[in-house]
């Protein structure tokens, strides 16, 4: 029996329409869009993006944005940090790039106007999160820097006219010249008029800044439009993606009762960092005593602990405890968590807040160099879709902004001292293929059971034969649906590849059945490529890892 396929290429009416330009850029968040700015000024750009310019995860971010700013803080000691959450699998290199470029990266988002909040005298107020050892954490409108970055950003590029926006626009898949180097893009586009329909667009570079994969879990804190789009079509256009398998979940998010679906409401670390704690249903705190740092203990040790409680306790959350603010500091310094808990009933300034962890953000993506090019020619990617080599297994609160803002302009730079030359797309013989649309909630539960917070081989395995039956169900019409269906389902199967391949725990990566660290086998990262026929097994076999994580696997 022929196993079932992961498409090589997402099925799709020819393009009816072709446009020309120097570089595509997928996505209109902070990385996307600081990606664009810098672009512009050296070549034509084009901004495709998939709902309307503002409505990717960056503008959910409520934390901030960490950078080494504040008195007695350094890169070095910003760059330690990184590196301990990361469980020994970051990139030193990358993570002193970032480090080092981060500060000045964050004062031209103020030139560009950005409006962080400030002390009495000025000077940027600065708070703390899990797994920093200084406050340096950068906010906004309280807990509302995602929004005001993202305004100062569009605001930005609205301003430059010669930025082209597409939006409600679906990027498919790359065109591949006869050399497999990038030679566009092709898309789908709910417009009217000329850009409507599938279409293609010829370019001489393509960054990927699509965002993140939440949607392959039941339960999560991205936005609806996150479904791995950015991933799965590098798979198909044969990158290698790194360290899928560290998925983090945050450890408090509002839990809205058993039955809550798709994107739930945050509750900033911020809370934590300015003196809220965990407890159990006793009243008791649980994270004394499990880490140095307590409540502020890196995401995954925190996420883990409540887990574990969960687990112990038969109870499906857990409880934060931030009564101590009072209404003004609720008011003024959380406005977005106070009205996202009012609007649920639960009122912070006097009741505690029920949370429990659900997927927040992938530490790993479509692998790139120091400098976001990935292994194929001509695709650059940042931010959440890319592994820069910065997160390792477990991203430190706050970096991801940081990460999408210092990438994007060494990108930009990469870019404005080589631009790739214009290829002609050829017919690369990928066989198009489709999955259901109907089958997104159970891939969404098969992933939360098999490929969630705790996981086992015996879980994967079945997560792993759950999605072959997936699928195999007869697919419907092309459309956004199924394209999104297609997408959500490659990346699930490439993630339990992963996470079946590493046996051992580590940062975000829980394997009850290797329940420690090994560094004597696992110290490494772990690639995957899809299979050149794309059906070389059942999916989440389909999946070629490259490189072992270890010398000795
Ligand atoms: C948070 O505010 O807790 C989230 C920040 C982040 O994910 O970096």
């Amino acid at each position: 029996m022929t196993a079932p396929a992961v498409p090589q290429r997402l099925a799709a009416p020819a393009p009816g329409w072709t446009d020309t330009v120097d570089v595509v850029v997928i996505g209109s968040g902070i990385a996307g869009l600081t990606a664009a700015l810098k672009l512009r000024e050296f070549g034509s750009v084009l901004v495709v993006t998939k709902d309307v310019v503002a409505s990717g995860s960056t503008q959910w971010a409520q934390g901030g944005i960490a950078a080494a700013l504040g008195p007695g803080d350094s890169p070095e000691d910003h760059l330690q940090d990184t590196l301990v959450a990361g469980a020994g699998l970051s990139d030193p290199a990358a993570v002193r790039a970032l480090v080092t470029e981060g500060p000045e990266a964050v004062h031209d988002l103020i030139e560009l106007g950005a409006r962080f909040d400030t002390l009495a005298g000025g000077d940027l107020s600065l708070t703390r999160e899990g797994g920093h050892h200084r406050n340096r954490i950068a906010h906004a409108g309280g807990d509302a820097t995602g929004a005001e970055i993202e305004r100062a950003l569009v605001a930005a590029v609205k301003r430059a006219d010669d930025i082209r926006i597409i939006e409600h626009a679906l990027v498919l898949d790359l065109l591949l010249a006869a050399d497999g180097a990038v030679a566009g893009v092709t898309l789908h586009v709910m417009g009217e008029g000329q850009l409507d329909g599938v279409g293609a667009i010829r370019s001489r570079a393509v960054v990927l800044a699509s965002g993140g994969l939440g949607q392959l879990y039941a339960a999560t804190t991205n936005p609806s439009v996150s479904t791995g789009d950015g991933v799965a079509l590098a798979l198909r256009a044969g990158a290698k993606v790194r360290d899928l398998e560290f998925i983090q979940f945050h450890p408090t998010v509002l839990w809205l009762g058993k039955s809550a679906k798709g994107q739930q409401p945050l509750v900033s670390e911020a809370v934590r960092g300015e003196g809220a704690f965990l407890v159990d249903h006793d009243g008791n705190r649980f994270m004394q005593g499990q880490h140095e740092l307590a409540d502020l203990a890196p995401r995954d040790v925190v996420a883990k602990a409540i887990m574990r409680k969960m687990l112990a306790t038969g109870k499906d959350h857990m409880l934060l405890d931030a009564r101590d603010f009072g209404d003004e500091k609720w008011r003024v310094r959380f406005p977005t968590i106070l009205a996202s808990c009012r609007s649920h009933g639960i009122d912070p300034v006097r009741e505690l807040i029920p949370v429990a962890p659900a997927c927040h953000y992938s530490s790993g993506g479509v692998w790139t160099d120091l400098h976001g090019q990935t292994s194929v020619p001509g695709l650059y990617a940042c931010g959440e879709v890319a592994c820069t080599g910065v997160h390792g297994a477990n991203r430190l609160a706050s970096n991801s902004l940081l990460e999408g803002l210092v990438f994007a302009r060494r990108i930009a730079a990469a870019l404005a001292d080589d631009l790739p030359d214009l290829r002609e797309p050829a017919d690369d013989g990928r066989v198009p293929g489709l999955v259901n649309a109907d089958v997104v909630p159970e891939l969404q539960r098969v992933m939360t059971v098999g490929a969630g917070v705790i996981r086992s081989a015996t879980g994967l395995a079945d997560a792993g034969d759950r999605l072959g039956r997936l699928i195999e169900q007869p697919a419907g019409e092309p459309g956004t649906p199924s394209w999104e269906a297609t997408n959500l389902v490659t990346v699930a199967s490439a993630l339990v590849a992963a996470g079946t391949a590493r046996e051992e725990s580590r940062g975000s990566h829980w394997r009850e059945d290797h329940p420690d660290r090994d560094d004597t086998v696992w110290s490494g990262n772990l690639d995957l490529t899809l299979a050149g026929d794309g059906n070389s097994a059942r999916p989440a076999t389909a999946f070629v890892a490259l490189k072992e994580a270890s010398e000795g696997k």
